[in-house]
């Protein structure tokens, strides 16, 4: 991959559409079948640290921030290891403790992000295990860190992340079921995971086949006042990051709330000028989130669902192909770039360069 543009007019597109090669590239030559686990050549962790640690903490701003949302959930789900995300902003700012037991995980696509490497540098100080989840080889945050993945998701250069992102997701099921592996995850549900992450280069490529259909819909919410984007647990930080892009590219308001939160207060804006886009994962909260839909369709507000199959209370679903149920988030935010960036493009914005954005912010 490369600068060229390649027939495309915007990197924005270009880089949604090299999702599935990234994804290859992200898996090439990591994973183990012998064993049902991954190869992390530069993870620097042995496994007793593995087996010891007793908390995963992950740092990052914007994308990545949400990238490690998904990666809190696998590492606990693949792992059983407690872990969240945490915006690297916010924790350096809180003079947070730090906690010899506690493995930190900085992430970043351009490695320079100026508040995440000053968390990097702050938790280092404080003789904190730090390891990098980047893209940039050799840039601060991979050299300050003690260890970690590379990304490959190769040179993005639109501001706003899609390959970077969903090649990260990717990442953090490699580094969840190495850790699980050496944990308590059983050679079963490792190779239902390696084969779940095989998957996804053709599912990403099948999703990409339904841009048609998601640039008529985006015809459509570009008149949209404000957007709401919900989802439970695996569908949350995807809408996080749906809601993020939306905002970036279209400058249109939106908002992205746990689905079991919209009834404590964001109820209150649903209306038909403001839309919802619900992701529903077949898992064992589609009937929670089919409750949900219908609370908004009380109040007359529009759905656009990104669901495994058809959901009747929708105005419309995008359907995405089935994975493991703990890999949907990777494939389920792919069909929201695409609306985001038909969405722009429908309002004539400066997609690869959003007005007041700078690709990487190196300053505090
Ligand atoms: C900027 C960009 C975002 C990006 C964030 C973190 O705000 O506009 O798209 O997600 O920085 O960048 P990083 O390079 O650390 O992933």
């Amino acid at each position: 991959e490369s600068y060229d543009m390649g027939g495309h007019d915007t990197y924005m597109h270009k880089e949604i559409a090299e999702q599935a090669d990234a994804v290859d590239r992200v898996l090439r030559g990591r994973i183990d079948d012998r064993f049902a686990t991954v190869h992390l050549g530069g993870l620097n962790l042995d496994a007793r640290e593995a087996r010891t640690m007793r908390r995963v903490k992950i740092l990052g701003c914007g994308s990545a921030y949400h990238a490690g949302m998904i990666g809190a959930q696998l590492i606990e789900e693949l792992a059983r290891i407690p872990a969240d995300a945490e915006p690297a902003s916010e924790f350096r700012y809180r003079n947070a403790v730090v906690d010899p037991d506690t493995l930190y995980i900085a992430v970043s696509q351009s490695g320079e992000t100026y508040d995440t490497l000053a968390a990097v540098q702050e938790l280092k100080r404080k003789g904190a295990r730090v390891l990098g989840v980047v893209n940039v080889v050799g840039s601060a945050i991979a050299r300050e860190t003690d260890g970690g993945v590379y990304v490959h998701a190769g040179p993005e250069v639109c501001v706003v992340s899609t390959k970077c992102f969903t090649n990260t997701a990717v990442a953090f099921g490699l580094l969840a079921l190495h850790l699980g592996r050496i944990r308590d995850l059983s050679v079963a549900d490792g190779k239902r995971i390696i084969a779940g992450l095989r998957k996804l280069p053709d599912q990403i490529a099948e999703v990409l086949r339904a841009e048609g259909e998601i640039e008529k819909l985006a015809a459509d919410y570009a008149q949209a006042k404000s957007m709401m984007f919900v989802g439970r647990v695996r569908g949350y930080p995807v809408a996080r990051e749906a809601s993020l892009k939306l905002k970036e590219v279209s400058y249109i308001h939106a908002e992205a709330y746990p689905a079991s939160e919209l009834k404590h207060g964001p109820l209150a804006l649903i209306e038909p000028a403001v839309p919802t886009v619900a992701i529903l994962p077949d898992d064992d909260l589609l009937d929670k989130n089919r409750a949900t839909l219908e609370e908004i369709k009380a109040r007359s507000g529009r759905i656009l669902a990104v669901a495994h199959q058809e959901q009747e209370k929708a105005d419309h679903t995008i359907v995405v192909p089935r994975n493991e149920v703990e890999l949907d988030p990777i494939l389920m935010g792919i069909p929201l770039q695409l609306l985001a960036y038909h969405t722009a493009l429908a309002l004539g914005r400066d997609i690869d360069k959003p007005r007041n954005l700078a690709k990487s912010v190196t300053v505090e």
